[in-house]
């Protein structure tokens, strides 16, 4: 809080002095939860500048281009964490001591394995599938496993179904992706790193020895971190916007792994490289930056821009030198990173792009990362939603610890019709050709 106020006037109203807050760093809201008495409500479509909700867990800075999860800058998480040490920071708000992280490392591999009924419910997919459909369907169905642990109201319970989900999304992700190719599912191996489990059931088979490869664990690792967390965005705060009617935490998941399937948000890792795909080759590019100009033509230039970042996306910078790692390790000579990176280079300099602020995002590189390390393209968005589920429990247990929590509840400018009058169908059609 500060002692600045707001002062509104509003037609034929006394002036209304609306309280400023202040947050720790970033910008300052105008308080206008008292608006509604005066029989005004506030018009902002897409949330351009209202803060929903107030939260210590991830600050973005997007004119300077800073990203921090609970104080600490993405890019040193990134090279110097790994992301279960990061799950507990954005869980507790504070790094763990070696004791923490040894346990919570221990937790997490304790709930690794999914029930084996729930294993069945993959059967009843056809094989074709998209994973996310698959994902949607079998997080909804943890709720119906776990009656021991839906209290929200007991921090116990809470804190179990955040393990189970943090442990269990990779084993669910991996099995969707199995089941499509008509391979066995692989039970997780809890010697190994989240990554290197990840990357294990997504690729062994139990009929050869599967070893991971350290650069391609590291760089899972690094997709991991940097997608685990992005303050209100569209899943987030879909998360949170169910969690405030007190459903139950799984239910809650879902409806943000729903929200971040659109292409606009976690899917445009997927549509990223569908277009680069698309553009083929560095010829055609100048025609598709033509397209992405052009008003009348709905085409954009996936992987760029983003509504916070206005100076650059940190997490693409990360992303950007772990792509070259991982294509000088595997000694790929992709010719869509070739489209990918004139694309950039183009972009970056045509007035168009640079006047509205337009970077290339995170999922501009992590396409062409994950491309690499074999992993098709349907998968992408799944593997964000596995990385992003601890932001997402962290947010739900943040608004559920908060007091005087409120159900999320907007309001709207109404433009229908109003005050008609009813009268039956056959009172209202005498005739056949009644409109
Ligand atoms: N290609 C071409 N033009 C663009 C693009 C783009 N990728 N993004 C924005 N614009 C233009 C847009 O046409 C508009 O122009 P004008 O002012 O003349 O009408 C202007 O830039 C502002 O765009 P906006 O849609 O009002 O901006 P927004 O903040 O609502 O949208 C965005 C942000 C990320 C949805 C959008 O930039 C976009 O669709 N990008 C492509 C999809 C993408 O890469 N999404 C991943 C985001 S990062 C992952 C995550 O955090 O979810």
């Amino acid at each position: 809080m500060s002692d600045q106020k707001a002062i509104l006037h509003l037609p034929g109203k006394e002036p209304i002095e609306l309280p400023i807050l202040k947050g720790s760093a970033g910008n300052d809201v105008i308080d206008i939860r008292t608006l509604g008495k005066t029989g005004y409500f506030t018009y902002d479509p897409g949330f351009l500048a209202t803060a929903s909700c107030e939260s210590a867990i991830t600050f973005i800075d997007g004119d300077l281009g800073i990203l921090e999860h609970r104080g600490y800058p993405i890019d040193q998480l990134a090279e110097k964490s790994d992301y279960l040490e990061v799950c507990y920071l954005l869980l507790n708000g504070h790094l763990p001591n070696r004791v923490q992280f040894d346990e919570f490392h221990r937790v997490v591999s304790k709930h690794t394995m999914l029930h084996e009924q729930l294993v069945m419910f993959y059967k009843g997919f056809r094989r074709d599938s998209h994973p996310m459909a698959i994902m949607v369907g079998v997080v909804g169905a943890l709720s119906s496993f776990y009656h021991d642990s839906l209290d929200i109201t007991n921090e116990t319970h809470r804190e179990i179904t955040a393990f189970r989900l943090i442990s269990k999304m990779p084993t669910i992700a991996t099995m969707s992706y199995k089941y499509s190719t008509g391979q066995p599912f692989m039970y997780p191996d809890n010697t190994l790193s989240y990554a290197g489990n990840f990357l294990r059931m997504m690729f062994a088979t139990p009929c050869e020895e599967y070893v991971v490869n350290p650069v391609l664990e590291s760089a899972m690792d690094k997709i991991l971190i940097l997608h685990a967390d992005h303050e209100q965005n569209a899943s987030t705060s879909t998360v949170r916007l169910a969690g405030s009617s007190g459903a139950n935490p799984f239910a809650c998941i879902v409806a943000g792994i729903a929200s971040l399937w659109g292409p606009a948000h976690g899917g445009a890792n997927e549509a990223c490289l569908e277009m680069l795909e698309e553009i083929g080759s560095v010829d055609n590019i100048p025609e598709y930056i033509n397209k992405a100009k052009d008003k009348n033509d709905p085409f954009r230039l996936m992987g760029f821009g983003h509504r916070v970042y206005k100076n650059h996306d940190p997490r693409a910078t990360v992303m950007r030198k772990t792509c070259h790692e991982v294509l000088d390790d595997l000694k790929i000579d992709d010719p869509l990173l070739d489209v990918a990176m004139e694309l950039e280079r183009i972009a970056l300099e045509d007035p168009y792009f640079v006047e509205k602020k337009l970077y290339p995002n995170v999922d501009f590189y992590s396409g062409i990362v994950l491309r690499a390390m074999g992993i098709p393209r349907s998968m992408f968005t799944v593997i964000f939603a596995t990385s992003r589920t601890i932001g997402w429990i962290s947010h739900w247990k943040e608004m559920l610890d908060q007091p005087g929590q409120k159900i999320g509840r907007p309001r709207q400018l109404y433009t229908g019709e109003s005050g008609l009058s009813f009268d039956h169908v056959d009172v209202r059609c005498k005739s056949d050709d009644c409109e």
